[in-house]
């Protein structure tokens, strides 16, 4: 299993100079020096492109720094009621909701909570687009370009038969006069190219649209933070956008706001043999970074020897797939060391799970400037309790 794996790249910055026992465990550390840098890098190229970039709320809801990410980006984007009432609440500005099925019950509530509210299907858009306007929200309609770029069928919404997005052959001029924009989100941690590459693929089908549309979303999946993305090229990009379309462009990046921006801390529990060293660690691949296995990846371990003592890292829960990975230390492990994975502050908070019981990691804030530190949130039976009845 470990073989198959791909280790997510991570950079482990200032975190090499985080002491590991400074927190509970299993914790969630998250450099808010980190985010800041993403978050300008986010804002500069809002001010270069005139986009809106909200951050998507899917992949890192830590409200805690809320005010932060208020302070550099327009607003957010929800996937649906819960995260629209967060953005609301905690974030303010924009709020982008899309789902891919909404519910009679729940659209009054989305669409006081919301100023852009997107459909995934014309069905959706005829029941409840009609509403949304008279609500004054915005309205918006997925669209899929059919063009994937992604080598992962899973993380590709342009696989066949993908239930996302309203294929552009099916777009006509009813369904568009309907609408004041059109969204696409096609792409999953990838560069400007791929956006360049989509948009070419489908601007001739949708230019006779575009003269009556009051916005594009270009969705997330932009790793715009990373060293190599190509930002000129996003900025010039968006720029020709805006002035051929007279559109505004929107884009909602996730992943790229917390990129390398927090570790995961763990403890280990216990070395048994089996074939080879184990060790049983507080961290669950399943409960606490369910993408290791749903992906998989093998996430990168902070400061991890090239040579030495090799171990299989596992969680306490009963599934026999809750492997992390095969991971090597200089020195032996022991009973109670502390270790961190790199780059687990998106899409893993967000995800954690209590199966089996097992504790949710703590979360805390910790500023790589100064080095202080803020446990901002400890989980306990109560919270694992009240998700049962
Ligand atoms: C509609 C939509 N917008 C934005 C995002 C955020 O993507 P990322 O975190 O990869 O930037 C996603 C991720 O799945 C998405 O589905």
């Amino acid at each position: 299993m470990a073989e198959l794996m791909t280790t997510r790249a991570g950079d482990a910055g200032a975190f090499r100079a985080f002491d590991l026992s400074r927190v509970p465990s299993p914790c969630f550390v998250v450099d808010e020096v980190a985010v800041a840098r993403n978050l300008r890098i986010l804002s500069e190229v809002a001010d270069r492109s005139g986009a809106h970039i909200l951050a998507a709320l899917k992949a890192f809801s830590m409200f805690a720094l809320a005010p932060l990410v208020a302070r550099h980006l327009a607003g957010t984007c929800a996937s649906g009621i819960f995260e629209a009432r967060l953005g609301r609440e905690e974030y303010g500005g924009e709020v982008a909701t899309f789902s891919a099925g909404y519910k009679a019950q729940d659209m009054d509530e989305i669409l006081r909570l919301s100023d852009h509210v997107i459909f995934n299907s014309p069905a959706q858009l005829a029941r409840f687009g009609a509403k949304a306007r008279a609500a004054g929200v915005s309205v918006g309609l997925r669209i899929n370009p059919g063009h994937s770029e992604g080598e992962i069928p899973r993380y590709d919404p342009c696989a066949p038969c993908s239930r996302l997005g309203t294929p552009v052959d099916q777009l006509d001029p009813g369904i568009v006069a309907a609408v004041d924009g059109l969204h696409m989100h096609t792409l999953c941690e990838q560069g400007f190219a791929p956006l360049a590459r989509t948009w070419a693929a489908v601007e001739d089908r949708l230019a006779p649209y575009l003269p009556g549309l009051k916005w594009l979303n270009f969705g997330g999946g932009h790793h715009i933070t990373r060293p190599d993305y190509d930002r000129a090229g996003l900025v010039a990009f968006l720029n020709r956008i805006r002035a051929s379309h007279g559109v505004e462009v929107y884009l909602e990046p996730g992943e790229a706001i917390a990129l390398d921006a927090g570790i995961l801390v763990g403890e280990v529990l216990d070395l048994p043999l089996n074939g080879m060293a184990l060790a049983i660690t507080d961290i669950s691949a399943t409960c606490h970074m369910p993408d290791v296995i749903e992906a998989p990846y093998r996430p990168a371990l902070l400061g991890e020897a090239e040579a030495g003592h090799s171990y299989r890292l596992g969680g306490p829960s009963c599934l026999a797939g809750d492997v992390i990975g095969d991971y090597t230390w200089d020195r032996p492990l022991q009973v109670g060391q502390r270790f961190a994975f790199l780059d687990q502050a998106h899409y893993s908070m967000v995800k954690t799970n209590t199966f089996n019981g097992v504790p949710l990691p703590a979360i805390a804030i910790w500023n790589s400037d100064t080095d202080a530190l803020r446990i901002v949130r400890q989980f306990g039976y109560a919270d694992f309790k009240h998700r049962l009845s």
